[in-house]
This record gives C-alpha cells, sequence and structure tokens, in this order.
C-alpha cells in the first residue's frame, strides 16, 4: 500500500514550471536513466513544456506538498494499442516506499481507459532497481535492445512489455 502521505496527481497543461523543476531533477540525479539530457531540458522554451504536458500525460506523486516523483505515458506512433512508460522517476528520499510502483499503476489506468493493450518501456541493462521494479510490475523483457543515443550509447537498454488484460 501507498503510505497515506502520498498522494498521486495528474499535472494540468498549465503547470509547466512543476514538471520542469521535478524533470531537471530526474536528470541531474539519474543522467543515464533517460534519454534526453539535463542540458537539453534546461534549454527548452515555455512553449516546449506546455507542449510536452499535452502530449505526454504527466503524474506526479506529492509528499508533504513536495513533488517526489514521476510518469509520464507516451502513445505510439505505429500502433493505437501500445502506450509508453516513461521518465520514471523518485526522489532519493522518496524510494522504496511503493511510489514507483503506484506511478506505474497511474500509467496503467491512463492506458486501459484509452483502449490500449500494451504497455512498454526501455530500461538500461545495468538499472537494477528499475529493472526490479519493473519485473515485480510484471513487464517481462521482448528481447529488443538498443542503446541510448550517442554521446551516452555505451548505455545498453532492452524493452520491456505488459500485457493489459481487460
Ligand atoms: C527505479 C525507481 C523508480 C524505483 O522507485 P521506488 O519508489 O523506490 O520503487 P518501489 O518502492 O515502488 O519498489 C517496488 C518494488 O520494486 C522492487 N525494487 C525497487 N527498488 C529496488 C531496489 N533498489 N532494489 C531491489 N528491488 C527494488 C522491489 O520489489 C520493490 O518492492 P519491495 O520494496 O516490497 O521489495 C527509483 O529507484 C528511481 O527513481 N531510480 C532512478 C531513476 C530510474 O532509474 N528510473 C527508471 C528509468 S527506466
Amino acid at each position: 500500500m501507498l503510505g497515506s502521505m502520498i498522494e498521486l496527481v495528474q499535472l494540468r497543461d498549465t503547470e509547466w514550471l512543476r514538471l520542469r523543476a521535478i524533470r531537471l531533477r530526474a536528470l541531474l540525479d539519474s543522467p543515464d536513466a533517460f534519454g534526453s539530457t539535463f542540458e537539453e531540458a534546461e534549454a527548452r522554451s515555455t512553449e516546449g513544456w506546455t507542449r510536452q504536458l499535452s502530449e505526454l500525460p504527466t503524474f506526479v506523486a506529492v509528499c508533504q506538498g513536495a513533488d517526489v516523483g514521476m510518469v509520464r505515458c507516451a502513445r505510439d506512433a505505429a500502433s493505437e494499442r501500445t502506450a509508453w512508460l516513461i521518465s520514471m522517476w523518485v526522489a532519493p528520499e522518496a524510494r522504496r516506499r511503493r511510489i514507483g510502483a503506484a506511478l506505474i499503476d497511474a500509467a496503467i489506468g491512463w492506458a486501459r481507459a484509452h483502449g490500449m493493450d500494451r504497455l512498454q518501456l526501455d530500461v538500461a541493462d545495468d538499472n537494477a532497481p528499475a529493472i526490479a521494479l519493473y519485473a515485480r510490475k510484471g513487464f517481462e523483457p521482448t528481447g529488443e535492445r538498443g542503446t541510448l543515443p550517442p554521446p551516452r550509447d555505451q548505455v545498453v537498454e532492452h524493452r520491456r512489455v505488459l500485457m493489459l488484460g481487460p
């Protein structure tokens, strides 16, 4: 169970400053866990953040008024039944309190509500905490592999998928 002190909310399209703050914190904390870099995100315009909020449903975990975790969903370009789980991050001081698991549940809820039956993600092969979380939630490797974009192409990733039942 998620502690009663933690609340999950979906950011509204106007809340770009809130998205910017937690996303920059995530990128500083875990640079090799994400495709974007801190520098790219720091340079993003207001319009860029606002567009992301309208295109990527964004869920944030709030603890005593502070944003301590986030996840985003994305639609697959090729398949309308497939959603992506991206940008998963929980602040170091809030880890191992089932916040990551609750954020996954929020992404599952969004994907189901939009008629999708696959939720997939990419995770670095050496990211043991994230792999443990995804495996615990039922995401299975698809066999597809890749890397982060250069110059971080030494980070090897694999894809995992969760089939969403009715
Ligand atoms: C991966 C991450 C999101 C996990 O968030 P979290 O809130 O700590 O995870 P939870 O508390 O919900 O963990 C749920 C389960 O996942 C597994 N798990 C999570 N972190 C783990 C760890 N460090 N070691 C082993 N198992 C772990 C456990 O099974 C855990 O259940 P348990 O606590 O009952 O044993 C967090 O460590 C993080 O933000 N890491 C940096 C960013 C990152 O790697 N993002 C993923 C990009 S693909």
